[in-house]
């Protein structure tokens, strides 16, 4: 791991030479040190097959991630392939190099409307049945981490996008069968299986993530955060969000904290810190939980664009580390190639990540570590 001492020492120099020397350092990653030092965990979304096939890939999480969520291999049509097979081998892999790095894992995702398997959406069920499916999923999956690695899965995404973008509930298997209350239901089997764990609600509230999904689902598109409208309540799914966390802390629901995705464009970021304001009201944590920053696919090279989103990134983190209840700042992604945005846009968007396609470092990996550097 290359030390943030040098990174640092190095950063101060104007020479080219240095500059190259800094650029090919910090390709193999510099910022889980000051991150640590910074007081806040910082990672990635990552997948087994990258770490395996992509030597760099690994290099990069191990120096700059104190924690990491598994991108995909915690859901359900991965974890629960059949109605009573759990399939624990792959996200295991992930946990244990974690656990092995000294790494934190953020668990995602216990509860969402999609990566179902075949065998719960294809047949009708009662509500009593998928109740009990739903709290012996939540018991199995929390319980098996506690028990096989104990404090390294310590926060959970409990429930992810139970909110449509004009703030009603969005329809899914749990909200048709159970009802609204299938949200508290989750919560409280999570605390059951592990009283430690702190659990999170997890959401995206971006214009970018709204607008995304109303395209791509033919919705109607609403307003989402921006960086002139970042107050909560002005963003129909965020005011949503607040009232149902005050309403499953009234109902004494164990909720610790909400997570803000953060599928932002590049040169637009809302103001986390004010978007999120309203969660230390309420006595929660917030998180950036899955920030990726697109670019149009075509412009990738531009220099202001990489700037803009280097600047972006930076924005976002520093309203986490500003704000007093926010310790989390999770990319969905490592390198461009990882990245899901090109081929959910369609081709339209991406270079999203801090690293280029090859690996390299962008404009934003410098930026990041300065920041942090001065943070902690
Ligand atoms: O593994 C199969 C492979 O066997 C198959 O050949 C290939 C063909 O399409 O698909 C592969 O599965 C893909 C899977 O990612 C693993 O790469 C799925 O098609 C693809 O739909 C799936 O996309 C994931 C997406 O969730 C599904 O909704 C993305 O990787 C993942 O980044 C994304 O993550 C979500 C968060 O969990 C919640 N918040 C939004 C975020 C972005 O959508």
């Amino acid at each position: 791991m290359i030390g943030a001492m040098r990174c640092r020492s190095l950063l101060g120099s104007t020479s080219l030479l240095v500059i190259a020397l800094v650029i090919a350092l910090v390709a193999s990653g510099c910022l889980r040190a000051p991150a640590t030092e910074a007081g806040l965990q910082f990672g990635y979304a990552i997948d087994p097959n990258w770490l395996a096939d992509e030597p760099r890939y690994g290099e990069i999480v191990s120096a700059d991630a104190n924690i990491v969520t598994p991108e995909n291999y915690m859901k359900w049509e991965r974890i629960h392939p059949e109605p009573d097979t759990y399939d624990f081998a792959v996200a295991d892999s992930i946990v244990a190099r974690a656990s092995e790095e000294g790494q934190a894992v953020r668990g995602h995702v216990l509860v969402w409307h999609r990566q179902l398997p075949a065998w719960l959406t294809e047949r009708e069920w009662r509500r009593g049945e998928l109740i009990r499916v739903l709290r012996d999923h939540i018991h199995t999956v929390v319980g098996h981490y506690r028990d096989e690695f104990p404090d390294v899965v310590r926060h959970w995404d409990v429930v992810n996008e139970a909110l449509m973008p004009d703030g009603s509930r969005r329809s899914s298997i749990w909200q048709e069968v159970i009802g609204d209350n299938y949200v508290d239901l989750a919560f409280r089997f999570a605390r059951q299986a592990d009283p430690d764990a702190v659990l999170f609600y997890n959401d995206f509230y971006d214009d970018f993530g709204v607008r995304f999904e109303a395209v791509s689902e033919g919705m109607t598109v609403v307003p989402g955060a921006t960086a002139g409208r970042s107050d909560c309540a002005e963003v129909p799914k965020c005011a949503a969000t607040r009232d149902l966390v005050a309403g499953m802390l009234a109902r004494h629901v164990p909720i610790d904290g909400v997570g803000f995705q953060g599928h932002i464009t590049g040169t637009n970021p809302a103001d986390y810190d004010h978007l999120a304001r309203w969660t230390q009201d309420l006595g929660v944590e917030w998180a950036v939980t899955e920030l990726d920053i697109s670019l149009p696919a075509d412009q990738g090279d531009d220099p202001a664009l990489l700037a803009a989103q280097a600047e972006a990134y930076v924005s976002v983190t520093e309203d986490c580390l500003d704000a007093p209840n926010c310790d989390t700042v999770v990319l969905w992604s490592v390198g461009d190639a990882d990245s899901w945005i090109p081929s959910a846009s369609g081709g339209v968007l991406g270079h999203a990540a801090l690293y280029e396609e090859d690996y390299t470092p962008k404009a934003a990996v410098l930026e990041m570590l300065t920041l942090l550097e001065g943070a902690g």
